[in-house]
C-alpha cells in the first residue's frame, strides 16, 4: 500500500463494520480551531515549548476539575498526560516489565493491547472475562488463574481489563464485581502477587446510553495497585493522540521520570494546550452530550436490525454503551472462515477470535456501529443476515 493519510480505508462495496472509529461527521473542526486559536492567542509561547514532563498543569487542572463535576476527582499529582492510551499501555510495559513477565488478560479483550504486549514479549495468560456466557463470573476466574500460577512458582505482573463497556463485548462490570476485583488485588499483593498492577482501560467510560456506569476500578482504590487509561480519541478526537492515567504517586514519578520524557519533554505538549482550551470553552461536555445522542440511535438502529434480519440462532446482548455488538454466530459458523462471504456479500466485521489471548470466539464476530450511517447500519444486518441464510 502507498502513502496514505489516515489509517481508516473504506472499500466501496462494503459495508465496514469493522472500524471502532468515531462518526466522521460529528469530528469538531469547527471547535478544534477556536481552541487552538485560544491556545495560541493566550499560551501561544509556553504551548510551543517543551512540555513539563507529567504534561501541563493547565490541562491536569481541567480535567480534575472535570473529573470532579463528573464524580471522583484524582488529586492532580495522581495524574499524568499520555499520548492516548496505546502510548500509554506502551509505556507501562517499557517501565514496568521485562519479557516473559506475565500479564493477565481479560478474554475476550480489545485485540490490539494485546499486540502491544506481544511487542514486549510479555507472557499473556488469558481469564475468562464476563463475555462468554456459562463461564465463572471474571473476579472468580481470576483468583483461579492467580493460585494456579502461585502453584507454578510465577508471580503475575499485569492485569489487563476493559470492565466498562468492554471492547469487543460491551459489557460492564458491576459494581460488586469491581470491588470483588480490587479486594482480591489487594490480597494477592499481600501474598503470592506482590507487583501486580492492574491496568484498567477506561476508554468508553463516558460514552453510556442508558445509564452511567458504575465508579472506575481505580475510583475504588486511588492510591492502590489500579492504573486508570483515559483517553481523548474516543470523546473528541483520536487524530489528537492524547489521554491520561490516573494511577498512585509512585508509578506517576516512575513514569514521568523516564528518559524519554526527560529527552523530549511532556507527551503532545502542544495538543494537550489545545484540549485545555477545548475543556475550558466548554466544548467537551457539549461534544460527549451530542456523541451519546447520536451513538445512542445508532445503537437502536443496529440493534432493531439484528433482530429483524439476522437468524434466530445467532445471539447477542443490548449493549449500554461503548461501540460495539458481539454477536454469537449460528452454530457451525466460524466468524474468520465466514469472513470472506460476508465481505462478498458486502458487510465486514472483526472475526471474535482475534479478541483472545488463547482459544476461544471462533463463533462470534464484532460489529462496530458508530462510524456507519442510519442506513447503512439497517443495510449491513440485512446482508450479514442473508449471507448466514444462504449458507
Ligand atoms: C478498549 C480500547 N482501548 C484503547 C483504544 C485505543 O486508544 P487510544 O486511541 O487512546 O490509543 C481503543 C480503540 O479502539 C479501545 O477500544
Amino acid at each position: 500500500m502507498g502513502l496514505r493519510d489516515v489509517q481508516l480505508f473504506l472499500r466501496p462495496d462494503i459495508i465496514e463494520l469493522i472500524w471502532g472509529h468515531p462518526a466522521l461527521a460529528l469530528l469538531p473542526v469547527d471547535e478544534m480551531r477556536q481552541a487552538t486559536e485560544v491556545a495560541l492567542a493566550r499560551d501561544g509561547v509556553l504551548a510551543l515549548c517543551y512540555g513539563a514532563e507529567q504534561g501541563p498543569a493547565r490541562l491536569i487542572e481541567q480535567l480534575c476539575a472535570r473529573m470532579d463535576r463528573l464524580g471522583y476527582a484524582p488529586p492532580p499529582e495522581q495524574v499524568m498526560i499520555t499520548g492516548g492510551t496505546s502510548q500509554a499501555l506502551d509505556m507501562l510495559c517499557t517501565l514496568l516489565t521485562r519479557p516473559g513477565d506475565v500479564v493477565l488478560v481479560e478474554s475476550p479483550v480489545y485485540h490490539l493491547a494485546l499486540r502491544i504486549f506481544r511487542d514486549h514479549d510479555l507472557d499473556l495468560v488469558p481469564v475468562p472475562g464476563a463475555g462468554q456466557g456459562g463461564v465463572p463470573l471474571f473476579v472468580e476466574a481470576l483468583g483461579e488463574t492467580l493460585e494456579d500460577l502461585a502453584r507454578q512458582g510465577r508471580a503475575a505482573r499485569l492485569l489487563y481489563t476493559v470492565p466498562t463497556y468492554n471492547n469487543p463485548t460491551g459489557k460492564t462490570m458491576s459494581m460488586a464485581q469491581r470491588g470483588a476485583l480490587v479486594r482480591l488485588v489487594q490480597r494477592e499483593r499481600r501474598t503470592n502477587h506482590p507487583d501486580l498492577l492492574v491496568l484498567e482501560d477506561d476508554a468508553y467510560h463516558e460514552l453510556w446510553y442508558d445509564e452511567p456506569p458504575p465508579s472506575s476500578l481505580y475510583e475504588l482504590a486511588p492510591a492502590g495497585p489500579i492504573v486508570r487509561l483515559a483517553s481523548f480519541s474516543k470523546v473528541l478526537a483520536p487524530g489528537l493522540r492524547l489521554g491520561w492515567l490516573s494511577a498512585s504517586p509512585e508509578i506517576v514519578q516512575r513514569c514521568i521520570g523516564c528518559g524519554m520524557l526527560d529527552s523530549g519533554g511532556g507527551i503532545n505538549h502542544f495538543t494537550a494546550y489545545v484540549a485545555a482550551a477545548f475543556i475550558e470553552l466548554g466544548f467537551l461536555d457539549r461534544h460527549v452530550a451530542t456523541l451519546r445522542a447520536e451513538y445512542r440511535e445508532r445503537r437502536d438502529v443496529l440493534l432493531a436490525a439484528l433482530a429483524e434480519h439476522l437468524p434466530s440462532a445467532c445471539h447477542w446482548e443490548r449493549l449500554g454503551g461503548g461501540f460495539f455488538a458481539w454477536v454469537r454466530l449460528p452454530p457451525g459458523v466460524d466468524g474468520a472462515a465466514f469472513l470472506p462471504t460476508a465481505e462478498a456479500a458486502g458487510v465486514s466485521y472483526v472475526p471474535g477470535a482475534c479478541f483472545y489471548a488463547g482459544e476461544g470466539g471462533d463463533d462470534r464476530c464484532r460489529l462496530a456501529f458508530t462510524l456507519v450511517s442510519h442506513d447503512d447500519l439497517a443495510a449491513g444486518a440485512r446482508r450479514l443476515g442473508q449471507a448466514l441464510r444462504e449458507r
